[in-house]
């Protein structure tokens, strides 16, 4: 792309317009409001990996104050993963106050009065059973919340009746990233934070490519840019409906003497330090889209708050979860496979520290955005088209909350 060129993502979808974006009612408690319902209460949300729960009465937590609850995945008997509201039948103690554990011969306990629930999420045990009044066990198991996983990613659904599947519900997406190793590739780091913002405002940050240059001008803008692509224009952009993807460019142009020695140890500048797919011809179709010598990675954003940042081998996630509408958790981790000669252990933790640089970098904006901005003086976004997914972000978000479903 000549920095001549202007690019059209934008023109291409003309619902999206191209002028200034709203976003003053979108910052509001009460659209927030309405946020949890349409969008937390009702889209599928990824919530785990199968890796995290390997074996029978594995489980983990994730705690949901968006929509006032907490979910709890167990693996059963079967090796199915079921969730399930994580709140005893009794008295409405929470079950599990562990992010993660196992249960003791498959049962799980309740701290306050000793009902037991099974990995299956029957009712197993009840102290004093006597003195109940036609106590129907059948009928209080654990109430069950929608689960399915896509990749080995565990997504849930607080909708009792979720109006799509998983896979309807990731499209094209389903298709486009078939055969990508998610499986194969470990969890190797990460890091969460509390952040006084809105959670959109976090997603933005990590939906265009506009602000390398710029804001990570100290770390990593310069892989982003040449002197033919100085802004780090996508090679592509495709949007499917709530979810967008964007493939970005990369350049081993500029040099430091430890970013040489990573390098050098592996022989692989280190955004391709990991190469599983050594053709570009056959990556799944979905990575690396234009199968451009020059690419780096690809951005997946999968509505409401999954971002997949997928590289040559390794990737990373971002997720975003609302708390309130000035507070939100972002929780971000990086998958590669472990070092496997000292060069390499090298090379890793030169990434790793470059990794907490970035985020932190990205971060950094965030909450200082969010305090001038919930201000109100301004009340819309003036967009570029390299910032599409945020425009889709928006659009979609508008969307849903307003009741026009998915297509
Ligand atoms: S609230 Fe769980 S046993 Fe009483
Ligand atoms: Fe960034």
């Amino acid at each position: 792309m000549s920095k001549e060129q202007a690019t059209h993502w934008t023109q291409a979808h003309p619902e999206l317009g191209t002028g200034p974006v709203r976003i003053d009612r979108a910052m509001s408690p009460e659209f927030f409001e309405r946020e949890r319902d349409r969008i937390f209460a009702s889209c599928w949300l990824k919530v785990g990996r199968v890796e995290e729960l390997p074996a029978f009465g594995d489980f983990i937590v994730k705690e949901l104050p968006v929509c006032h609850t907490s979910v709890l995945m167990m693996r059963g008997r079967d090796g199915q993963v079921r969730a399930f509201h994580n709140m005893c039948s009794h008295r409405g103690n929470k079950l599990a106050w562990d992010r993660r554990g196992n249960c003791r011969r498959g049962v799980l306990t309740c701290k306050f009065h000793g009902w037991s629930y099974n990995c299956e999420g029957r009712l197993a045990g009840v102290p004093d059973e006597l003195n109940f009044f036609n106590l129907d066990k059948e009928a209080n198991g654990l109430t069950p919340v929608a689960a399915d996983t896509w990749q080995g990613f565990i997504f849930i659904n607080l909708d009792p009746q979720p109006h799509m599947t998983l896979k309807e519900y990731l499209g094209e997406i389903v298709e486009d990233l078939a055969g990508y190793p998610f499986s194969d590739i470990p969890f190797s780091f990460g890091y969460w934070e509390d952040l006084n913002c809105n959670w959109k405002i976090a997603v933005d940050a990590q939906n265009e490519a506009y602000h390398a240059v710029w804001l990570h001008r100290r770390t990593i803008g310069d892989i982003f840019a040449s002197s033919d692509d100085p802004y780090s224009h996508a090679l592509e952009v495709k949007l499917y409906g709530l979810h967008a993807r964007m493939s970005l460019p990369g350049y081993d142009l500029w040099h430091t003497p430890v970013r040489d020695l990573a390098n050098r140890v592996e022989n692989k500048w280190v955004m391709r330090r990991e190469s599983v797919f050594s053709d570009f011809t056959k990556m799944p179709k979905g990575l690396n889209p234009t199968r451009s010598q020059n690419w780096t990675f690809d951005i997946y954003m999968i509505f409401p708050n999954l971002w997949l940042g997928l590289f040559n081998g390794f990737y990373l996630i971002h997720e975003m979860w609302p708390v309130e509408v000035g507070k939100t958790r972002q929780e971000t981790r990086m998958y590669q496979s472990a070092p496997r000669s000292a060069s390499q252990l090298f090379t890793w933790e030169y990434q790793k520290s470059v990794n907490r640089d970035v985020w932190l970098e990205d971060f950094s904006t965030l909450e200082e955005t969010w305090q001038v901005l919930r201000s109100g003086a301004k009340k819309h976004f003036n967009l570029q088209d390299n910032e599409v997914l945020v425009r889709n972000f928006y659009y979609q978000v508008e969307r849903v909350v307003d009741g026009r479903r998915a297509g």
